[in-house]
C-alpha cells in the first residue's frame, strides 16, 4: 500500500532522497511536508508509509524532499490524524537520507524518530563559488594587464622586443577599447582632453544600465537554475528581484538627462511629446510581441494574447514620467549653471508639481491596495493565496492587485507562472507585470529622475553629489525598515517583486543610490573604472533585452545537456550566453550600431 511499490524516486535538481522506515507495528504513518520560507502554509502530503507486519521488520517508503530551504516534515498516524513526530532540516540536494521511526522503551511508550545520513549531499553551491573565483582572477588579470601597459618602461620594453611600431599598434588596438585609447602613446591625448572638457554623457548612469541589464539578461537565461537567482516565490528578495526596479530607476535618470539636453537644444516640447508618445507605443507594441511565443505551448490565438509585460511596463512608465518631466520642465536654474552653486534643496523643490503627483498616485496605489473589496478575499489582501495563510484563501493571489488585472484584462491574458505557485501552489493566473503594479514603477523611475537631477543640478561639484546620494540612500533605507520592520513577511507592507510594494521599490532604490554613489565616483570623477563591460551593453539596452528574448532558444545560447539535472551545466549554459550578448553589445558599439527606438 501506499508509497511501498513505488521502490525508486527520480530525483530532480534541488532534491534528496528520503527513506522512511516505519518500525511501528500496523501503525500506518503519513508523512507532511513544509518549507521554512513557506509563510503560514499548509503542509503538504508526500505519501504514507504503511506500518511494520512485525517488530524488528519495518516497512520502507521513499519520498523526495526539496533542499532548496529547511525543511519542516511532520509524521502523522493516519488512522487517528495524531502527531507522531516532527523534524526540521535542510536536506542538501542529492544527498541519501533515513528518517527512522520506532518506539523507544524507557517506561513510557514513546517514538523517536532519528534521522540518519546514509550518502552526504553535493555541495551545488559550489559551481557559483568557482564561477565567482574565476570572475575575480578575470578582473584581476586585466587590471594587472593595464597597469603594465601603463608603465613606460614596460611599454618601451615591448616596442623594443617586438621591434615593430606596427605591430605593436596592432596589438594595441587589439586590446583597447576606444575609450582606453588614451593609455597608449600619444596620438590619443587629444582625445582624453577633449573627453574630459565636454563630458558628453555620464558614464555611471549607462553602466549602471548595463550592470542591470546584464544581470537581468543571466536571471532571466535561468541563473544556473538557482533559487537566489530566480524570482522570490511572494515575499523577500532575491538577486533576481534587483534587476527590473533598477533598470526603471536609471530609465528615470536617463529621462530626464536626454530630455534636459534636448529642451536645451531648442527642440519643441509639443514635438518632444509626439515623440515620447510613439516611443512608448512601440515599446508596448515589441512588449505584447515578445511575450508571446509561440514555442512553450504552441501557437497562440488572441483570445490567450498576454498583454503586460517588462516592456509594456516600460513603455507607460516611460510615458507617464516624461510627460509629467515634459509639462513641468524647467530649465537648470540660472544659479546652478552660472555660478556653479545650487542651493540646499534646489533639486527637490524644483520639481514639487512632479512630486504632487507622484504623492497623489502614491495614494492612489495604497488606497486600491488596502481598501479596494475583493470578493471572496479579505480587504487589503496582500499574500499569494494557494496554500499560503493556511489555505484560507487559495484564489486570492495578489488581493487587490491580482483582482485588477483579472477583472481588466482577463485570466487568459496575464501571466499564467507566477513565481507563487512553486511554493504556494497558486493555481489562479497573476502578472507580476500587472496595472496597479505599474503605479509604482512610476514611482521607481521617478525616484530615477530625481537621481539624474542631482547629477546635473550639481554637476562639477561632486560632494554636493555624494552627499544628496547618501541622504536619499538612508533616507529610503529608513523608509523601508519601518515599513517592513526588517521582516520577511511580518511588516506594515513586505518588500514584494509580484506586487512591486512600495516598500520594494523604497528598498531598491536605496540600493540605487548606493550603486550611483560608488560608480558615480569611481567611473566619472576618478576615471578609475571605463565601466567596461557594463558600459557597451547599457548603450545598446533595447537591443539586447529584445534579442536575448528572441534568441533564448537558439544555439549558442542554448544547447543540449548532458545532464539537464545539473546547476553546473546549466550554470555554464547561462554564463556562456550572458558573456556572449556583452560581446555582441561590444561589437556593436565598436560598428557604432545603437538601436534606438
Ligand atoms: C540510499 O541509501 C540506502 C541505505 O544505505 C541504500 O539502500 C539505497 O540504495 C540508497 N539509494 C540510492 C538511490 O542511492
Ligand atoms: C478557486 O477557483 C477554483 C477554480 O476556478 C474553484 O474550483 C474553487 O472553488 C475556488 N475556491 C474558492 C475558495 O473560491
Amino acid at each position: 500500500p501506499g508509497l511501498d511499490k513505488k521502490r525508486h524516486v527520480e530525483l530532480k535538481m534541488d532534491q534528496a532522497l528520503l527513506l522512511i522506515h516505519n518500525e511501528l507495528v500496523g501503525t500506518n504513518l503519513t508523512v507532511y511536508w513544509n518549507s521554512e520560507r513557506c509563510y503560514h502554509c499548509l503542509p503538504q502530503a508526500l505519501g504514507n508509509v504503511s506500518g511494520s507486519g512485525e517488530p524488528g521488520k519495518p516497512s520502507t517508503a521513499p519520498v523526495a524532499v526539496s533542499t532548496q530551504h529547511t525543511s519542516i516534515l511532520q509524521l502523522n498516524d493516519t488512522l487517528e490524524e495524531k502527531e507522531v513526530c516532527r523534524l526540521k532540516y535542510k536536506f542538501g540536494e542529492f544527498g541519501n537520507y533515513s528518517l527512522l521511526v520506532k518506539h523507544v522503551h524507557n517506561g513510557v511508550n514513546e517514538t523517536a524518530c532519528d534521522l540518519v545520513v546514509n550518502e552526504n549531499p553535493v555541495d551545488s553551491n559550489l559551481p557559483v563559488c568557482i564561477a565567482f573565483l574565476v570572475g575575480l582572477a578575470v578582473i584581476i588579470a586585466v587590471c594587472f594587464l593595464r597597469f603594465l601597459l601603463s608603465l613606460d618602461d614596460f611599454n618601451n620594453w615591448i616596442s623594443k622586443a617586438i621591434n615593430s611600431w606596427e605591430t605593436d599598434r596592432l596589438i594595441n588596438s587589439e586590446l583597447g577599447s576606444p575609450s582606453r585609447a588614451g593609455l597608449f602613446g600619444d596620438d590619443a591625448q587629444p582625445e582624453v582632453w577633449r573627453l574630459s572638457a565636454v563630458p558628453p554623457r555620464l558614464r555611471c548612469v549607462d553602466t549602471f544600465r548595463g550592470l542591470a541589464l546584464i544581470l537581468m539578461v543571466f536571471v532571466n537565461y535561468g541563473g544556473g537554475k538557482y533559487w537566489y537567482f530566480k524570482h522570490a516565490s511572494w515575499n523577500g528578495l532575491t538577486v533576481a528581484d534587483l534587476v527590473f526596479p533598477w533598470f526603471v530607476f536609471i530609465m528615470g535618470s536617463s529621462i530626464f538627462l536626454s530630455m534636459t539636453s534636448i529642451l536645451q537644444r531648442g527642440c519643441s516640447k509639443f514635438r518632444l511629446l509626439g515623440k515620447v508618445a510613439w516611443r512608448s507605443f512601440l515599446l508596448i507594441c515589441i512588449g505584447i510581441v515578445i511575450v508571446n511565443p509561440n514555442y512553450c505551448l504552441g501557437p497562440l490565438s488572441w483570445d490567450k494574447v498576454r498583454i503586460p509585460g517588462v516592456l509594456q511596463r516600460l513603455g507607460v512608465t516611460y510615458f507617464v514620467v516624461a510627460v509629467l518631466e515634459l509639462l513641468f520642465a524647467k530649465p537648470v536654474p540660472e544659479s546652478c549653471v552660472s555660478e556653479r552653486r545650487c542651493s540646499c534643496l534646489q533639486d527637490i523643490t524644483s520639481s514639487w508639481p512632479q512630486w504632487l503627483v507622484i504623492l497623489m498616485l502614491e495614494s492612489v496605489w495604497l488606497a486600491l491596495t488596502f481598501f479596494l473589496p475583493v470578493p471572496g478575499c479579505p480587504t487589503g489582501y496582500l499574500g499569494p493565496g494557494g496554500i499560503g495563510d493556511l489555505g484560507k484563501y487559495p484564489n486570492c493571489t495578489g488581493g487587490a492587485a491580482g483582482y485588477i488585472d483579472r477583472l481588466l484584462l482577463g485570466d487568459d491574458h496575464i501571466y499564467q507562472h507566477p513565481s507563487s505557485n512553486v511554493l504556494y501552489h497558486t493555481t489562479v493566473a497573476y502578472d507580476p507585470e500587472g496595472i496597479l503594479g505599474t503605479i509604482n514603477s512610476i514611482v521607481m523611475a521617478f525616484l530615477g529622475v530625481q537621481a539624474g537631477k542631482i547629477l546635473l543640478y550639481y554637476k562639477d561639484q561632486t560632494k554636493d553629489i555624494l552627499i544628496r546620494f547618501t541622504a536619499w540612500c538612508c533616507f529610503l533605507g529608513l523608509f523601508s525598515v519601518v515599513l517592513t520592520k526588517v521582516s520577511e513577511n511580518e511588516g506594515f507592507i513586505p518588500v514584494n517583486k509580484n506586487l512591486w510594494s512600495i516598500s520594494y521599490i523604497t528598498t531598491l532604490s536605496s540600493f540605487a543610490f548606493f550603486i550611483l554613489l560608488i560608480l558615480y565616483p569611481i567611473v566619472d570623477v576618478k576615471g578609475l573604472w571605463t565601466g567596461t563591460p557594463f558600459y557597451y551593453p547599457g548603450m545598446n539596452s533595447i537591443l539586447v533585452y529584445v534579442g536575448h528574448e528572441v534568441f533564448k532558444n537558439y544555439f549558442p545560447f542554448q544547447w543540449r545537456l548532458q545532464d539537464n539535472q545539473s546547476h553546473k551545466e546549466h550554470l555554464i549554459q547561462n554564463i556562456v550566453a550572458t558573456a556572449l550578448w556583452v560581446l555582441i553589445a561590444y561589437i556593436l558599439y565598436r560598428k557604432k550600431v545603437f538601436w534606438k527606438i
